[in-house]
């Protein structure tokens, strides 16, 4: 069943626990995610990424989460995750992901504002939620381009947007970090949390610590997203050579994934999601 993410995400604000969020790649990996959240009987946010275009388009990418997600026995938030192109994510809303994500927080301030104002309009119309960022959570393999989030511009960015959900930057980066773990900025978090009334989310989780996750979500995170710690663990799987067959070594990388999932779930404590029936 695909569902909105707005009850979800208020409910884990309010009950200091957070969903995770599963990008996924190819038919394997949604398989995979919604096996996790099946087995554990809680419902799943599932994301294409515009920047996944290259290895699969938003149309396949549609085709595979909508037959997966409504069959799915537990609800299944379909998520466009870093939308870029204004265009390109109106036309997600108008063909069925029920959250998303305009991401302009590389440029601007107004210049983010007006973005997301004209997204956000767009989806409330047709009733889909909308997530944007302010800071930024950039990505470790370049020169980290990481800007931490400002409470003020943070607060003035919600209310002029009227965004469901806030992305926020306090420590994480996109990919494997080449430093270890990082330290995140749980001060600022606090802080977020208290000057604002919607969900907060924390991009770039994978490696980020359980401790730092956990805490996170205790203090105000709604969301986390992984995507690296899912892509590897495939591969790890794909390395080890357990298999003799390809559909034993797509097994393998299935539980491999899943695994990681139900993982993710314990540490961000997910359970506390009591279903609201
Ligand atoms: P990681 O690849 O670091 O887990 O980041 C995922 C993410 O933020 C997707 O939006
Ligand atoms: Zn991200």
């Amino acid at each position: 069943m695909l569902v909105s993410s707005k009850d979800y995400l208020e409910d884990a604000r309010k009950n200091h626990y957070a969903f995770p969020h599963f990008n996924y790649w190819d038919s394997n990996s949604i398989r995979a995610e919604i096996k996790a959240a099946e087995e554990l009987k809680l419902p799943v946010i599932l994301a294409w990424a515009e920047k996944h275009s290259p290895e699969i388009g938003m149309e396949d990418a549609l085709v595979l989460g909508k037959y997966f997600g409504s069959k799915a026995k537990v609800p299944v938030i379909l998520h466009l995750d870093h939308g870029v192109t204004p265009e390109l994510v109106k036309k997600g809303v108008d063909e069925g992901f029920t959250s998303v994500m305009i991401d302009a927080s590389d440029k601007d301030f107004d210049t983010n504002v007006a973005i997301t104002q004209e997204i956000v309009e767009y989806a409330h119309a047709r009733g889909v939620v909308v997530e944007a960022e302010i800071g930024h959570v950039g990505t470790n393999s370049t020169e980290d381009d990481s800007k931490y989030t400002e409470v003020d511009a943070a607060k003035e960015f919600a209310q002029r947007t009227q965004v469901d959900s806030l992305a926020i930057s306090i420590g994480t980066s996109h990919g494997v970090y080449k430093t270890g773990t990082p330290k995140l900025n749980f001060d600022r978090l606090a802080e977020l949390r208290n000057a604002l009334s919607i969900p907060l989310v924390l991009h770039g989780g994978s490696s980020s610590g359980n401790e730092n996750l956990r805490k996170a979500a205790e203090l105000g995170i709604t969301k986390v997203n992984i995507y690296t710690d899912l892509a590897m663990a495939s591969l790890h799987a794909t390395q080890k050579k357990t298999f003799t067959t390809e559909p034993e070594m797509a097994a393998a990388q299935r539980k491999a994934i899943e695994d990681l999932s139900k993982h993710y779930y314990d540490v961000f404590e997910t359970n506390k999601y009591v279903y609201q029936v």
